[in-house]
């Protein structure tokens, strides 16, 4: 049975002056019957996780190695060492902005798994892709290259973000999300086996709110949400907590 999970993603927001929104969150999770994970800069991690407890403390991005001459990057290790017990890989702001490929994010969670971080994998087309008619094509190898072979389902989060959904207020329809959460699920199962494969959380993301988060978590093979804009503030991300955890 997979327990549901809720995530925010900061991305460039976040400072020490804001704990106090953060602490709204950590309180409403307590009686949440999901996993609240909030990925929040890296720079507010060790400050935040030390008066946080009901919620999982996320970095948004590794560097492939594990130390060394990377000026700028930080390590798996280093965002564990912070307080973190999880990773955003591959996150489509990434992908496109610094021309991450399968190939990095794959090196990437490998070394998120080996400094036992669990990994929330990101995927997604874009609308010309989906436009395209390739949306599944393009799933199938950014999830394939993108995952280890050997993984233990319980440390991966497969999140489905299409890329024209992310902060532009528009959601695929119920049945897009229903085709890609199954499909995601069955190339999980061909290539894990059916523990693993059914082990492991699918979250959808983009333009996730209040208004949307009830029919979305219905679907099958959702199994949470990553969450932007909306997860900034206490009152907008705590419905969708409320809500995932109904699911
Ligand atoms: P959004 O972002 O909810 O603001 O669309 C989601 C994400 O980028 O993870």
């Amino acid at each position: 049975m997979r327990r549901p999970i809720a995530a925010g993603n900061w991305k460039m927001n976040g400072l020490k002056k804001h704990k106090d929104e953060i602490l709204d969150i950590d309180n409403a999770s307590r009686k949440a019957n999901c996993d609240v994970i909030l990925c929040v800069p890296s720079t507010i991690i060790s400050e935040i996780s030390k008066i946080t407890k009901n919620i999982f403390m996320g970095g948004q991005n590794c560097h492939t190695e594990k130390n060394g001459a990377f000026t700028g990057d930080i390590s798996a290790e280093m965002l564990k060492d912070a307080g973190a017990s999880h990773v955003i890989v591959g996150h489509s702001e990434r992908r496109v902005n610094y021309g991450e490929t399968n190939n990095n994010i794959r090196t990437k969670t490998q070394i998120a798994l080996e400094n036992d971080l669990k990994a929330i994998v990101c995927i997604g087309e874009t609308l010309s892709e989906r436009e395209d008619g390739t949306t599944l094509d393009v799933i199938k190898k950014q999830l394939i290259e993108s995952l280890p072979t050997e993984i233990i389902g319980e440390n991966i989060i497969v999140a489905y973000e299409p890329i024209w959904a992310i902060g532009t207020g528009l959601t695929p329809t119920i049945h897009q999300i229903t085709e890609v959460h199954d499909f995601i699920r069955v190339e999980l199962v061909q290539s894990f086996g059916n523990d693993t494969g059914q082990s492991i959380n699918i979250l959808y993301g983009g333009s996730m709110n209040a208004k949307n988060v009830k029919e979305i978590s219905a679907i099958l093979n959702v199994d949470g949400g990553l969450v932007g804009g909306a997860s900034l503030k206490a009152d907008s991300f705590v419905p969708i907590i409320n809500a995932l955890g109904k699911s």
